[in-house]
Order: structure tokens, then C-alpha cells, then sequence
């Protein structure tokens, strides 16, 4: 198992293996192994329009060095859709403000539009209360009819086109964490006993279906990124290691061109073969199919050197890049220090964090911070 850092041979170490070319799909490059991980942040309109301030968020991360930026989740149906100011694919209205967000992109910099349904979770945003529907009835909860599945991944698709029509180079299937696809493969919430459930094989159906259809929909030279969480951790509920493995191989053979990887932390080993982490497992399973890109508390040089040497091919950086302005700098330096939550509130504001991404923080994210008051009695 290797959840400590590999001996760092040179200071340069970190930036050599990052500022290294990855190839994403054919045509596409990026121009090194750092991804801004999909987050959440609230900047958008009610209504889902893309604003300034969302268009502000991914320039400014794009201009301090991640080559590639993947969105917060967009929302492919309303009937996914998880808080009034999710910005959303689910229309042609929203093209004209996608194209805008794209367009302003740091120039050189891969855009990745995140395709996400909340199934049988979008209650579990505050503001809004819909009929959730997923896999199969439960409590509260309306199983979709094999009709509505076939829909449901037809706005998959849909969403994807708009996104990539508007100026993305491709899309990342939203399929971690306990969202909709996540609920398809789901031991235990998906309870269904037609082609979309009991076995593995019926389980990974809709993701694999999602990863096929998409591919087959968009230009070749865009990217097809399929997300996925190694095992249960938050909200993931009935997800097994051996099978995130076997789908990360299936997604690529089915035309996945990266395979992303959610553990929530890099240095933790797997909860069901604890003599490895699970990105060392995936990538047994994955090989040189698909680069595998990882994400979980990436936050200096020493952890992303880990994260290659458990076989990740780029990184993903989610709460370092909101918390450190310049986290592509602070990753690729030996010994330099990250700002590392809880921290006052107010200093997000000179990371860039706009007051409505700072709220959703506050609200949802709350253990990152220390109370504003905490500064008086330091
Ligand atoms: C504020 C916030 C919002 C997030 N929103 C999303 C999301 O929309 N889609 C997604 O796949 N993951 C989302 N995540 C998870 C991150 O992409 C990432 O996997 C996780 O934060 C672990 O990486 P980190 O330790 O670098 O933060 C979110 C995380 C945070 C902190």
C-alpha cells in the first residue's frame, strides 16, 4: 500500500510529472495533468443562466494554470435538477450563456461541461421540492418506467450536444457521488429486475448506455469523461470497489475517453482491500485504456507526487484551488504551503470566492471554517 508520500527526488519533481501533455481525446490536448474538479458554486442565476460571476470563477482558475476546467453539475432535466440556481443544459435557452462562459474561457485552457441528474436526491438541496424520481420506487421516491429511463438518457444526451454545440470541448457523466447514474449502480438502490438492474451487468447498464451515446453524439475530437466514486463515502450509498473498477475499464471500452476517479482523499487506503488505495486498484483494473484522473485532498507538491504514484494520470483539484488562488503554483513546489481550512470567511474573498459561492460554503461546506469572530481572540 502507498498512502505516503514516495521519497521526492529534487524540488522540480512535482512540476515535471505535472506540466507533462495529456492527450484527452483525439484532437483535444491538454496542456498539463491539472483539472479544476467539478464544484458546485452557487454563481449562477435563478432560473440556471449562466452569470459574470460563474464566468469570472473559471477564467480566473484557468489563468493561475489547471489546463482543464470542469463545470459544477449542469442540469440535463428539470426533473433532475438540484437547487433553483443550477445552471442548466436542459434547453436551447441556455446555449447563448453557455457560449458566452466558453468563450471566455483562459485562452488555451479545456472546457468540460458536467452532466448531472439528481435523481432520487434533488431534494436534498433546501430550496427545492420536487417528485424525486430514481431507479425504483421507495420512500418518497418514484421508480422511472423503462420509458422514462430511455428519456432520461436522451436528455443526458441532449444536454451534452447543447454544451459542446455552445463551445465545450466535451462533457464529463456526472456518474459519482450518488446522483442518478450513481443510483443505477447502486447495490442498494437499485432494486429494479428488468435490463436496467439486478445484476452488475444490468446495473452499469445506464451509465454505460450514457458513456456510449454521448461518445456516438459528439464530434470525435471532443472529450467523453466519465466521473465515478471508487466506493460509499457522503451520499454514495451501495457502491462496491471491485465493480467501480470493472465499470472505469467498461466506460473506456465503451468510448469513455478519461476515466475520473472521486475518493474524497488520496491517502486513505480502500475501505474493502485495505492493502491498497483505491486509485492503485482502478488503475490495475483500468491500465492504459483511459488516463485515469483522481480527486481528494490534493493540496501540495507532496500530494500530487502521490497521486501519480498510485497510477493517477492527472489530478483533480477541488477545495485547494478555492481555498489558494494559486494551488497550480503551490502544487507544483516543493515545501510550498497551501492555505489549508478552517479559515476566517472573509479571506476567501481575496481567493476570488464570490459572496454567493462563499454562502453555499458556508451553508453546506461549514466544518472549512473558523467563526469570523475567531480573528479578535487569535
Ligand atoms: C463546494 C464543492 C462543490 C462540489 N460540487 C461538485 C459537483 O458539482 N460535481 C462533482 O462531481 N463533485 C463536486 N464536488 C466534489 C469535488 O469535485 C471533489 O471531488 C471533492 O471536493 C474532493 O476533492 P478535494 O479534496 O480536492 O476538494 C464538490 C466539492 C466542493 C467542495
Amino acid at each position: 500500500m502507498r498512502t505516503t508520500a514516495p521519497a521526492v527526488d529534487g524540488a522540480g519533481r512535482s512540476a515535471a510529472l505535472i506540466d507533462r501533455p495529456l492527450r484527452l481525446a483525439a484532437g483535444t490536448l491538454a496542456t498539463n495533468r491539472l483539472q479544476l474538479a467539478p464544484m458546485t458554486n452557487r454563481l449562477s442565476a435563478v432560473g440556471g443562466e449562466i452569470t459574470q460571476a460563474d464566468i469570472d470563477w473559471y477564467r480566473g482558475r484557468g489563468e493561475a494554470g489547471f489546463s482543464t476546467i470542469v463545470t459544477g453539475g449542469l442540469s440535463v432535466s428539470p426533473a433532475g435538477q438540484l437547487h433553483i440556481d443550477q445552471p442548466r443544459a436542459d434547453d436551447d435557452r441556455f446555449m447563448p450563456g453557455l457560449a458566452r462562459l466558453s468563450t471566455a474561457r483562459h485562452p488555451g485552457t479545456v472546457m468540460l461541461a458536467q452532466l448531472l441528474h439528481g435523481g432520487l436526491r434533488v431534494n436534498a438541496w433546501e430550496e427545492r421540492r420536487a417528485e424525486p424520481v430514481g431507479p425504483s420506487d421507495g420512500v418518497g421516491v418514484r421508480g422511472l418506467a423503462s420509458g422514462e429511463v430511455e428519456a432520461t438518457l436522451d436528455d443526458f444526451v441532449a444536454a451534452g450536444t447543447r454544451a459542446v454545440s455552445a463551445g465545450f470541448d466535451g462533457v464529463e457523466i456526472h456518474a459519482a457521488h450518488g446522483y442518478l447514474p450513481a443510483q443505477f449502480l447502486s447495490r442498494e438502490e437499485n432494486q429494479r429486475t428488468d435490463r436496467w438492474g439486478g445484476d452488475f451487468t444490468g446495473r452499469a447498464r445506464f451509465t454505460l448506455e450514457l458513456v456510449a451515446r454521448l461518445r456516438a453524439a459528439l464530434p470525435a475530437d471532443t472529450v467523453v469523461q466519465l466521473r465515478i466514486s471508487a466506493e460509499d463515502m457522503r451520499q454514495s450509498r451501495g457502491i462496491d470497489l471491485d465493480e467501480s473498477a470493472a465499470l472505469a475499464r467498461l466506460g473506456a471500452e465503451a468510448g469513455a475517453d478519461v476515466i475520473s476517479l472521486s475518493v474524497w482523499d488520496i491517502h486513505q487506503p480502500a475501505q474493502k482491500h485495505p492493502h491498497i488505495t483505491p486509485t492503485e486498484h482502478v488503475k490495475a483494473h483500468l491500465g492504459d485504456v483511459a488516463p485515469l484522473v483522481v480527486a481528494g485532498k490534493i493540496w501540495t507538491a507532496e500530494d500530487a507526487v502521490l497521486g501519480f504514484a498510485q497510477g493517477a494520470d492527472a489530478l483533480a483539484v477541488g477545495r485547494a484551488a478555492i481555498f489558494n488562488r494559486a494551488a497550480p503554483t503551490i502544487l507544483r513546489t516543493q515545501g510550498l504551503a497551501a492555505v489549508r481550512p478552517p479559515v476566517l470567511p472573509s479571506s476567501l474573498v481575496h481567493e476570488g470566492i464570490a459572496p454567493p459561492f462563499l454562502a453555499h460554503l458556508l451553508r453546506r461546506w461549514g466544518g472549512l471554517f473558523l467563526p469570523e469572530d475567531a480573528a479578535a481572540s487569535a
